[in-house]
């Protein structure tokens, strides 16, 4: 078994309340009796993308088992790159990766645009994971990035996911894929795109309610509502397995 922590949207940013909402999920990671053998991070690691986030969220996930992380539409590609472990080509934006960890490969994409909340993928950048697909894998194959190309059918959300999908899915329709795993929507999703399972890990800095939902009253984001993970299981011969926690304050 091949056990994946994801995370996703810690926005850490200098307060003590965000870093108390990462902490728990990393806390919760650690008493287990089995370590995951990855934590995945997808985006939004600092809250406004400033060199002191960085070395708090470096602080934060240093772990004993590998970390990787990739960048959302709050996160800034020259200070992240010089916080953290990231394994990129060339510098600035954006931040591609890829990374075996054990059987499994990651392919992590950078979908944010400078400056804006929505994400894109340049044709540059599809063509780059195109090559990148075509290298043969024998394990569970992952590719990673922030923002969904789905619609949750809310007004604000929906403004700010993946624009211009179509030749993204083209690069992936019919690939060897285990699954396709985001963020940025603070909201514990399971869908599809391009023939593949897309799984979204909940937001660990808040919880973004659909309009019809009674915490949507409160404004976008419901920073009550405790912080989650999703944790994947990959086994030989068999679908992989998402089982979704939320981790309620215990004080
Ligand atoms: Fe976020
Ligand atoms: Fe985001």
């Amino acid at each position: 078994m091949f056990l994946i922590g994801h995370l996703s949207d810690p926005h850490l940013d200098g307060t003590e309340v965000a870093r108390q909402r990462l902490r728990r999920v990393v806390d919760y990671l650690k008493a287990f009796s089995r370590p995951v053998d990855v934590v995945l991070v997808t985006g939004d690691l600092a809250d406004h993308g400033l060199a002191a986030e960085y070395a708090e969220i470096a602080a934060e996930l240093a772990l004993d088992v590998p970390v990787l992380m990739l960048p959302g539409n709050h996160d800034v590609s020259a200070p992240l790159r010089a916080g953290l472990p990231i394994e990129s080509p060339g510098e600035g934006h954006p931040v591609h990766q890829v990374r075996d960890v054990g059987p499994a490969r990651f392919v992590l994409l950078d979908t944010s645009v400078p400056g804006e909340d929505h994400g894109l993928l340049s044709a540059e950048s599809l063509k780059w994971l195109a090559a990148v697909l075509d290298e043969p894998v024998d394990g569970p194959l992952f590719v990673a990035f922030h923002h969904p190309p789905n619609e949750l059918r809310h007004p604000v959300l929906d403004q700010w996911i993946l624009q211009d999908a179509e030749p993204f899915a083209a690069v992936l329709r019919g690939r060897p894929i285990t699954a396709l795993l985001t963020g940025h929507v603070h909201n514990g999703v399971s869908t599809t795109f391009a023939g593949h399972p897309l799984l979204v890990a909940p937001g660990i800095r808040s919880t973004a309610p659909l309009p019809f939902e009674p915490a949507a009253a409160n404004g976008l984001v419901d920073v009550e509502a405790p912080p989650g993970l999703a944790l994947h299981l990959a086994a030989e011969g068999q679908p992989l397995v998402t089982i979704y926690r939320t981790l309620p304050t215990t004080a």
